[in-house]
């Protein structure tokens, strides 16, 4: 695996590549990787000859207040796990380098990006889109790989690629859980062992949406009561957030009458977990199962 921690490098090896006629996948991480970031690059090491994957911690993505400052950072781990996962170029720029002085670009992705958790995290997503639009850019790959774990983060990537006519594809892999549910996320790393003992109340609460569903429910209002029901049950995990939205737009839904994406945020003692959960039609299946 080669390391490129400026642009100049990364023009470098791209080229050789594509000289070479190989196809480039790009994931694009925040780094203190797990198994949910290492199924991104098998699902690219699948679709392109050469995998890329970039650690960044963007600041553009964090809002004031947020975990920016203590945001887990292990750049040795995550190069021996990259490099056992086959990744073919590692992407590790400095802040300066990804944002040089002058930087005044910002994307703002409007409609998708605007409800649920960008209404609540403002400037989260133009953060987003700003740093994955420069990604995609500076890298031009073929396919670009993010998680489910992430939905509205999807549909904010996909409308941009599309509007800003990148000609990439844009490959959704499914969320990798821990054995009881919980979600692998980095910032599961700030739970004490009781509340991570607690944490997968959140998952379970979102299946008791899905069942709710399943068995015929098709009011929105009644879907979400069932969720509210189920985590109150568990009163370490205070709900911050519930939405039950089209899988595509992001926009609330009254029926669920078309692929539907619920999506939670909790807060745990001090950490914010968010997942979600695709029912009612294939579209809104993820679309890339690793093995
Ligand atoms: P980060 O949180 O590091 O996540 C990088 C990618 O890994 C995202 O596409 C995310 O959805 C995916 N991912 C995280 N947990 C996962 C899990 N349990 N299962 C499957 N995939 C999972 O998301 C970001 O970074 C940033 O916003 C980024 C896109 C890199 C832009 O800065």
């Amino acid at each position: 695996m080669r390391t490129a921690a400026t642009v100049g490098d990364l023009r470098r090896a791209l080229a050789a590549y594509r000289e070479q006629g190989q196809r480039v996948a790009l994931v694009p991480t925040m780094g203190a990787l797990h198994a949910g970031h290492l199924s991104l690059v098998e699902v690219a090491r699948r679709r392109a000859g050469k995998v890329v994957a970039s650690v960044f911690v963007n600041p553009k993505q964090f809002g004031p207040g947020e975990d920016l400052s203590r945001y887990p950072r292990d750049p040795e781990g995550d190069a021996a796990k990259l490099r056992e996962a086959g990744v073919d170029l590692l992407f590790a720029p400095s802040v300066e380098e990804m944002y040089p002085a002058g930087f005044s670009t910002t994307v703002h992705v409007a409609g998708v990006s605007e409800g649920m958790e960008g209404a609540r995290r403002p400037g989260h997503f133009d953060g987003v889109a700003t740093v994955v639009a420069r990604l995609l850019g500076l890298v031009r790959p073929d396919v670009a790989v993010f998680g489910q774990k992430d939905a509205q983060q999807v549909a904010v990537v996909t409308r941009m690629a599309r509007d800003l006519g990148f000609d990439v594809e844009i490959l959704v892999a499914p969320t990798i859980r821990e054995a009881d549910g919980l979600a692998l996320s980095s910032r599961n790393a700030y739970l004490s062992p009781e509340e991570r003992r607690k944490a997968p109340a959140l998952f379970r609460a979102l299946l008791v949406g899905q069942l709710t569903y399943e068995l015929g429910e098709r009011k929105a209002a009644r879907v979400l009561e069932a969720v509210r029901r189920a985590l109150s049950t568990e009163p370490a995990l205070v709900l911050d957030a519930l939405d039950l939205v089209d899988a595509t737009t992001m926009q609330p839904l009254a029926q669920v009458d078309r692929p539907a994406l619920l999506a939670a945020a909790v807060v745990v003692g001090k950490t914010r977990l968010i997942d979600n959960i695709c029912f009612g039609g294939p579209a809104a299946a993820p679309q890339e199962t690793p093995r």
